[in-house]
């Protein structure tokens, strides 16, 4: 039977009820639910909108319902409409009348809207303390290895020597802006809907304050159109789910090179990479091949969102029973990414060696060798030129900076003394740039 069976001399056709249902997405808000229809009925009653023993019955009810659902006692019927629709039927299939009266001067407009915020809330907090964990296990792999140089590289041209660390910070400040992205998201969102009823408030003597306080939220929204039609929340998180996606892909795109032959600077552990079912050689970096593949699912999640709102008009809409589906996945499919990205991360084997020998070769501190001659009075320009002619010199006899013979560069700048070889040496040269 459906909650507006009134109006309606037919059963819903069994097809159009299968599109039409969205509890196979949202029946993972049951606890939520049930927290706002506790709260909501505290309420009710505190402000004598219903009976005290109906109150209490309801909120008995609903408890008993939350710890069977939990315990999986209870299972979700498919053929409801929602979460929200289940929930209040069995309330009434137990409790009777009472469980009849939870509705008033409520929407599921407002409730869907309240729901998905406190799960949401959940989800934000998890998903940080994930990132804090990707954090330290970034920070600790850089520990590890204190004192590596790699080569640092811009146009994937070797550049610059910078120590293996220092490349590791780059990203940690990444996930530490996704963190702030993601609290500043939450505390926006956390303000309640509750009350806003299908549109336009309710007649009844509610207290909004009550409810929001109740469910933890920092205070209620003030207009109840926008407070039900308000998905601005699960588009903000889905951008920022999006940039962290962009950041664990860039990661995941050089561990994919660096454990490459080609490259060799570090070597997944066994447990975190794959074969090849035909050639036996092959360990492949799957994991983090899979987490740049699915940075796409997240940007199509936050495609789909903004396409979804951008022709609504006010207020509520059903096609906003998609924004569960978007946003669900997106959080799912980041904190899947973190799962694998973190303990992969954590157990590579360093090869400093391979880092230093590629940092060795590529003529890495050729502006170093130039800041030399600055050193020693020369305008940058002219250093510049003598440190480029100088590496000519190196690649048509087969040498580098280090291997030269002073007498050559002497040849090309008779500023040039013994000391220069300490001075281009790469770990003096990371060393003065105190990265
Ligand atoms: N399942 C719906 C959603 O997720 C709940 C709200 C339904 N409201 C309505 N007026 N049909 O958006």
């Amino acid at each position: 039977m459906k909650l507006w069976s009134g109006r309606f001399q037919k059963e819903a056709d069994k097809t159009t009820n299968d599109f039409n249902s969205s509890i196979a997405t949202d029946g993972r808000m049951f606890a939520e639910d049930i927290d706002g229809s506790v709260a909501h009925a505290a309420m009710l009653g505190a402000k004598g909108i219903i009976p005290a023993q109906d109150c209490a019955a309801i909120i008995a009810g609903l408890g008993e319902l939350k710890a069977e659902l939990a315990a999986g006692a209870l299972t979700l019927d498919p053929d409801a409409e929602d979460i929200h629709t289940f929930i209040e039927q069995q309330l009434t299939v137990r409790i009777g009348d009472a469980g009849k009266r939870l509705h008033t001067g409520r929407s599921r407009n407002d409730q869907v809207a309240t729901d998905i915020r406190l799960y949401l809330r959940g989800q934000c907090a998890e998903l940080r303390e994930q990132l804090t964990g990707l954090i330290a296990a970034l920070r600790a792999k850089g520990d590890e290895y204190p004192g590596a140089v790699m080569p640092g590289y811009t146009h994937l041209q070797r550049a610059q020597p910078i120590l293996f660390a220092n490349h590791l910070l780059a990203y940690e400040e990444m996930f530490r802006r996704d963190l702030g992205r993601l609290e500043d998201a939450a505390r926006r969102m956390n303000v309640s809907p509750l009350g806003s009823g299908a549109l336009a408030g309710t007649g009844y003597p509610i207290d909004r304050a009550m409810t929001a306080a109740a469910l933890g939220f920092d205070g209620f929204t003030a207009s109840t159109l926008d407070g039900v039609s308000d998905r601005d929340f699960c588009i903000e998180l889905s951008a920022a789910l999006s940039l962290v996606m962009v950041h664990l892909s860039r990661l995941s795109e050089e561990l994919i090179l660096w454990c490459s032959w080609e490259f060799k600077f570090i070597e997944l552990d066994d447990a975190f990479a794959t074969g090849s079912s035909i050639m036996p050689q092959k360990k492949n970096p799957d994991l983090a091949e899979l987490i740049r593949g699915k940075s796409g699912r997240v940007f199509g999640d936050l495609m789909g969102l903004l396409t979804m709102m951008k022709g609504l008009p006010l207020a509520y809409n059903k096609d906003m029973q998609e924004d569960k589906d978007a946003i669900f996945d997106a959080f799912d499919t980041v904190r899947l990414c973190l799962t694998a990205a973190v303990p992969m991360l954590a157990t590579m084997t360093v090869l400093p060696e391979n880092m230093r020998k590629a940092a060795a070769a590529g003529f890495i501190n050729a502006t170093d060798c130039a800041d030399y001659l600055v050193g020693k009075g020369l305008p940058f320009r002219d250093a510049y030129k003598a440190s480029g002619t100088l590496v000519a010199r190196c690649i048509a006899a087969g040498l580098t900076l280090e291997t030269l013979p002073l007498a050559e560069y002497r040849d090309v700048c008779p500023d040039f003394e013994a000391d220069v070889f300490a001075f281009i040496a790469l770990e003096a040269c990371v060393i003065r740039r105190q990265q």
